[in-house]
């Protein structure tokens, strides 16, 4: 039995701001017709759930209209951003933040099995903060591959490892920086991940690195322009699906939806000010 999960990303949605809810109807339309084994949000699930309550509620009501099981994992705009990413506007993650996350969504760390798969959810803001949670985590992560046994791994979280290989050294607020980068490898000891999946950059991208694809789930919202962001892969929205077979074979292709268009956020100076 193959396993389809439905990969949904950078949503932003909000309930004062829902300048992307249409285009996550039509996404949501698409996957009741799809009718995948699971829909899997992997952050920014919210246009402002870091500081606005509302946009949490409104994000997670627009997900049970769905009608189809979904899982969650929380971005920068959902509980504050990684607390070593360079210093800018949004607020880092804290324990106030991270509570209010997980009383609308569940936890935000979280495996489960399938034939000849395990899939395991991290919350990638997590990776590297000072948080006593932090530290849980990581123990979740060595307990899942501890008995992984003939299983694959694919691994899901809101930002990319890194660009091209895990050996960059820089700080950035677009990957996992080289510190916590560092120390998720060793968690996962000898066990090298078959499929890495991400959101954040709004951007549709696969790539191998050392025995990993590495899969980059686009925005179901908007792109960001060349001038702020260079292009890695495909500027498109839309949605992911990945296939999990019981043989350990895998395949991931970017979903367009006839409808749902590719907006700037550029051309939303009210979500989140003029850029
Ligand atoms: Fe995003
Ligand atoms: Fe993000």
């Amino acid at each position: 039995m193959t396993f389809r999960i439905a990969q949904i990303s950078d949503t932003h949605l909000s309930d004062a701001k829902p300048f992307f809810v249409d285009n996550f109807v039509r996404v949501g339309e698409a996957l009741r017709e799809s009718k995948p084994d699971l829909v899997l949000n992997s952050g920014d699930i919210t246009l402002d759930g870091a500081s606005r309550e509302g946009d949490l509620a409104a994000g997670r009501a627009l997900h049970e209209s769905l009608g189809l099981p979904v899982l969650y994992l929380p971005g920068n705009h959902d509980l504050g951003d990684s607390q070593d990413a360079p210093g800018h506007h949004e607020s880092p993650i804290d324990a106030e933040r991270h509570a209010r996350y997980r009383a609308h969504f569940g936890s935000d760390w979280w495996s489960f099995d399938v034939p000849g798969w395990r899939v395991l959810g991290l919350d990638a803001q997590l990776l590297g903060s000072d948080l006593p949670l932090a530290a849980l985590q990581e123990t979740a992560v060595a307990e899942a591959v501890s008995d992984l046994g003939a299983r694959r791994l694919a691994l899901f979280l809101h930002k990319p490892l890194f660009d091209r290989s895990a050996d960059e050294g820089e700080i950035t607020g677009r990957f996992v920086n080289p510190a916590p980068r560092q120390r998720l490898r060793d968690c996962l000891g000898t066990v090298t991940p078959a499929l890495v999946v991400c959101g954040h950059v709004h951007q549709y991208r696969e790539t191998e690195s050392a025995g990993t694809r590495h899969v980059w789930g686009t925005s179901t919202a908007f792109v960001i322009p060349d001038r702020l962001q260079p292009r890695y892969g495909l500027k498109e929205v839309g949605y992911v699906e990945h296939e999990l077979r019981p043989d350990g074979t895998h395949d991931s292709r970017l979903v367009r939806v006839p409808g749902v268009a590719t907006l700037n956020i550029a051309d939303f100076p009210e979500a989140y000010g003029p850029i």
